[in-house]
């Protein structure tokens, strides 16, 4: 199973970004808990991140083929792009949105999501244990379709 890792606008900083809120670890980091995470369980990770709306649907768009599950943290654009939503509904490619933080229970403008209705699910909160249940949630997905299909 292949899955793209996207992270958006300002998670490159993490590490140095709002650490109370965001954490410590860093984006090199988190992708590397992610990829080895991914690995013990047979998936292969291909992590990507960007500060602009246009290049994380470019990036949507070239993985469409490549991807079986994305694992998307859209940052500050979560709560805003249409363009974005529109991308994860083109690309018709299982799409886990993550949040490091509670986004449920910060500021007002955080709590709306117009990326959560075309995903398959959501995980926030737990920092990066966020990405890895996004990971396992994408791989019991795929899991329970090939059981389905007899695979
Ligand atoms: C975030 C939450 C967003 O509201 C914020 O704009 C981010 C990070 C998170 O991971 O908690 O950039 O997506």
């Amino acid at each position: 199973m292949n899955i793209l890792l996207l992270n958006g606008p300002n998670l490159n900083l993490l590490g140095e970004r709002e650490p109370e809120v965001y954490g410590k670890t860093t984006l090199p980091e988190l992708v590397r808990a992610v990829s080895a995470h991914a690995r013990a369980r047979g998936a292969l990770v291909r992590a990507r991140q960007s500060n602009c709306e246009g290049e994380l649907i470019d990036i949507l768009h070239a993985h469409r083929r490549w991807a079986h599950g994305v694992v998307f943290n859209p940052g500050a654009y979560t709560h805003y792009s249409y363009a974005l939503r529109d991308a994860v509904a083109a690309v018709r490619v299982p799409t886990i949105e993550v949040h490091l933080s509670d986004v449920t229970k910060r500021e007002p403008f955080r709590r709306v999501s117009v990326i959560a209705p075309v995903c398959a699910g959501r995980r926030y909160g737990k920092g990066v244990k966020s990405y890895l249940e996004a990971v396992d949630d994408l791989m019991a997905r795929a899991a329970k379709i090939g059981r389905r299909r007899g695979v």
